[in-house]
């Protein structure tokens, strides 16, 4: 299968994987034949895309992290929480849930130390906050495992990156939904979200200490500018540091109500571009071995004119991965591979048809 942009889908094709709503309803059975109707539902629900299977690309697997029913059910949790909680509420029972649902997701990937990022996210624009909070907790505990953490450290990694916004609440509305600047004041607001996330974790929901001081920290920065510290490389918190990386990379490739999102590879020159300034090189290096820019699936767009999907990608060097060449007297069997193949040194991947 293959990951096809929204705009690029056309009635006929075939579905390559089952597609759920916001709400766990089955939108998109796989299999399922694409009807104009269907296209346009997918478009004013403002999906970037989705699977679809077509003769170059049956026989590519693309393979779920966490299997799309239990990331719906992780996101109507986390927005139980988010909104009891601004409500005053203390939201116990959802909680726990989160909690249950926490530790089994790290069962079932602990299993797979040597675990690659390699899918294309479909996130729903409106619930953008708490796909966010899934999406760096996804990528914080893929950088946790290759770090070799044992569970209870995954675990606390975890919680903490699922929950590391959960100060906003505290943020008025009309400060985080602000569209333009914000005055030095309002900014000094949203700084807070950091420290008053840390102190109701600690007060009211019994994280672990590391999971709140990752809270905490996650806008530090390593050159010692952030907030709110200015804490330096060495001092900062592991967990800070790993979800400051992944919480960056997502935002950076998400649809925001101000931008569209970048490419995931810009997203990568950006992180890398602020390695060492922003972030530990080390925990950068550790996730782009591990999260791909051009996960299995994507179609791509390469500097000699070609367009091919991706068939492989090499963690030692994400940026050139394997390619079948899309061409129509062919059919796709030409393969490229970006890394190994001498002759191909001077093509690059120039542009990614992933939104
Ligand atoms: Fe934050």
């Amino acid at each position: 299968m293959r990951f096809v942009p929204t705009p690029c889908l056309s009635p006929g094709m075939i579905v390559g994987k089952d597609l759920y709503g916001q709400n766990s309803e089955l939108l998109l059975a796989e299999g399922n034949v694409l009807s104009e109707v269907q296209i346009i539902r997918l478009k004013i629900l403002k999906f970037q895309g989705i699977y679809i299977n077509d003769e170059i690309s049956r026989d590519i697997e693309v393979r779920d992290m966490i299997d799309s029913e239990i990331r719906n059910r992780l996101v109507r949790s986390l927005k139980e929480i988010f909104v009891k909680t601004e409500n005053g509420e203390f939201a116990q029972n959802d909680l726990v849930n989160l909690k249950r649902m926490v530790d089994d997701i790290i069962s079932e990937i602990s299993t797979d130390t040597d675990i690659i990022y390699n899918m294309m996210d479909l996130k729903f624009f409106d619930d953008y906050t708490y796909y966010h909070c899934i999406n760096v907790f996804i990528l914080s505990l893929i950088v946790g495992l290759a770090l070799k953490l044992c569970r209870d450290e995954l675990f606390s990694l975890g919680m903490a990156a699922i929950l590391h916004d959960i100060g906003k609440i505290f943020v008025p509305k009309k400060i985080i939904n602000k569209k333009g600047r914000l005055t030095d004041d309002e900014f000094e607001v949203i700084k807070a979200h950091t420290e008053n996330g840390c102190r109701y974790l600690k007060e009211k929901w019994e994280v672990s200490d590391e999971s709140a001081l990752a809270v905490l920290t996650h806008h530090e920065k390593n050159n010692g500018t952030g907030y709110p510290y200015r804490l330096k490389a060495d001092k900062i918190p592991l967990y800070g540091k790993i979800i400051a990386v992944s919480d960056v990379y997502d935002a950076l490739i998400s649809d925001r109500p101000y931008r569209k999102a970048f490419l995931p590879s810009e997203a990568m020159e950006y992180v890398l571009g602020c390695s060492g300034r922003c972030f530990d090189p080390e925990i950068v290096e550790t996730f782009f071995r591990r999260v791909m820019p051009f996960p299995v699936g994507t179609t791509v767009q390469l500097s000699n004119g070609m367009t091919g999907v991706v068939i492989e990608n090499h963690p030692e060097n994400c940026l050139r991965p394997k390619v079948r060449i899309i061409s129509e007297d062919k059919g796709g069997t030409d393969c490229y591979d970006l890394l190994n193949d001498k002759d191909l040194l001077n093509v690059t991947i120039v542009d990614s048809f992933t939104t």
